[in-house]
């Protein structure tokens, strides 16, 4: 207990001091002075002020897949029933998965591709396996077009350092925008540094979706990269890719879409959407950490050079040269996370059994429910990105927004908020940039709190939710 009560008063030194009745706290956070009330913060911690749930009937969803994932049903420190609403960041595992990843360990642990045994071949069907199942659920052409990665950022890198290497020259514009992930900047950044390169950010519009006007006086001839997310992991948008890849297409550019936060919730078909590639983190999706991946046309890939050397990725290797595996075994050098991917194709079982499109139309309720009930109930509270309750003039229907709201209330420090909706409610939410500090400096604050669901959260957990919030506000001396 001492050394989890040290690590929380670190991380939030600054903001617990401000910990006040009466009195404003800057939105932006910046405040200075030293934690003086962690020690009444912390007895609060231990009364157990759990928040009564209002009972309100919650989608059958939820209710079918919750047991499915264990560590729901687990308490904190304090004897208070865990209400994840950290999705975004990293998503829960369901048992299949867990499971899946012991089993391969079990049953058919050995290295892939490399042996002629019993093992070495269940091991590599096991692999093989996962990355149809995992091409399956994007819709690729063939499972050749995915290459296994750790995660999202590895995969962005890997186009930055093959593709970028090859088709960037000095005086070229790659375009981003000002909401991207940091992943999705800085190897961008990096490759402009090496190739005198230069990027352009495209803003925001009047309902904080990206700015596809801006876009298209944007591109011009020099254009060659345009990389820009699928779905926003702070504003909750998603972008109009069809008319991104027109705009792009019209000066040949490659198109670089950021997939993260679109393919655990939504259906994805990389052959209708018509970028050229598309990045992802398994752990988002119901997989392990450790493994994402990177989709991409297989001429595009073939055309590419290797990134990292090693065992896996060669054809043949002589003292002075190598040639290479054609993709996707070229971009995978050395020993794969191989029960990771393994766990990965479960994941995507486990997903499509439930249907994509259930899963999808699943979370516009829940985060329109959210968005909705922060609105009525918080008073002052911005919440950032597209209002799910009003038409979007561009499709006539409703805005579609991400299942996960990222706020600030006047006045209050978003991390104090979110610490106290965790240690006096058991509420975990996610404080802080979100990595994307160009997208909060645009937004004129220095972090959000952003709480974010997924298939196995409830109506209930958003009124949890929203009735901790509520008195995590009162405390701060912000009555609602
Ligand atoms: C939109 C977006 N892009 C990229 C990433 C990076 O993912 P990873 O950290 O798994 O590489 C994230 C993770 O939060 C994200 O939300």
């Amino acid at each position: 207990m001492a050394s989890l009560a040290a690590t929380r008063a670190n991380a939030h030194a600054t903001c617990l001091s401000s910990f006040r009745r009466g009195g404003a706290l800057s939105t932006s956070g910046r405040h200075n002075g030293r934690h003086n009330s962690l020690v009444s913060f912390r007895s609060i911690s231990s009364e157990k002020t759990n928040t009564a749930a209002k009972t309100k009937s919650s989608s059958s969803l939820s209710e079918e897949v919750r047991n499915d994932f264990p560590i729901l049903r687990s308490e904190n420190d304090f004897g208070m029933p865990i209400v994840y609403l950290d999705s975004a960041a990293t998503s829960q595992k369901p048992l299949a998965v867990l499971n899946a990843h012991a089993q391969f360990y079990a049953t058919a642990n050995a290295n892939v591709h490399r042996g002629v045994h019993y093992l070495s071949a269940k091991a590599t069907d096991a692999y093989e396996q996962s990355r149809a199942k995992v091409g399956k659920f994007i819709n690729a052409k063939t499972d050749r077009e995915i290459v296994f990665t750790r995660n999202a950022s590895e995969s962005l890198n890997l186009i930055a350092n093959t593709w970028g290497e090859t088709n960037i020259k000095e005086g070229d514009e790659i375009v981003l925008s000002v909401a991207e992930h940091h992943s999705n900047i800085v190897p961008w950044q990096l490759l402009a540094e090496r190739k005198g390169a230069v990027l352009k950010f495209i803003g925001l519009d009047e309902n904080e979706c990206l700015d596809l006007e801006e876009l298209e006086r944007t591109v011009n001839a020099r254009t060659k990269l345009v990389s820009l997310p699928h779905v926003s992991n702070v504003l909750g948008f998603t972008s109009d890719v069809e008319r991104i890849v027109k705009t792009a297409k019209s000066v040949n550019a490659t198109v670089v879409l950021d997939a993260c936060q679109s393919v655990p919730h939504m259906p994805v078909d990389v052959q209708t959407l018509g970028a050229d590639f598309i990045v992802a983190s398994g752990h988002k999706m119901c997989g392990p950490t450790g493994i994402g991946f990177l989709w991409g046309k297989y001429d595009v890939l073939s055309e590419m050079p290797p990134w990292m050397g090693g065992g896996e990725m060669i054809q043949d290797v002589y003292l002075e040269k190598s040639t290479y595996a054609p993709p996707p075994g070229r971009f995978e050098a050395g020993t794969p996370a191989i029960a990771e991917a393994v766990a990965l194709g479960a994941a995507c079982d486990y997903l499509s059994k439930i249907g994509m499109d259930r899963v999808h139309e699943f979370e516009l309720e829940l985060g329109a429910y959210l968005y909705s009930e922060l609105l009525k109930n918080i008073p002052n509270v911005r919440i950032y990105g597209p209002n799910p309750l009003k038409v979007n003039p561009q499709t006539g229907k409703n805005f579609e927004r991400a299942s996960l709201a990222a706020f600030n209330v006047d006045g209050v420090n978003c991390s104090d908020v979110c610490t106290l909706l965790d240690q006096l409610h058991g509420v975990g939410c996610r404080s802080g940039h979100h990595c994307t500090q160009p997208l909060h400096r645009h937004l004129d604050v220095l972090g959000s709190a952003r709480a974010s669901l997924y298939i196995y959260n409830t109506k209930e957990d958003v009124d949890k939710f929203i009735e901790a919030l509520k008195e995590v506000l009162e405390f701060l001396g912000e009555p609602v």
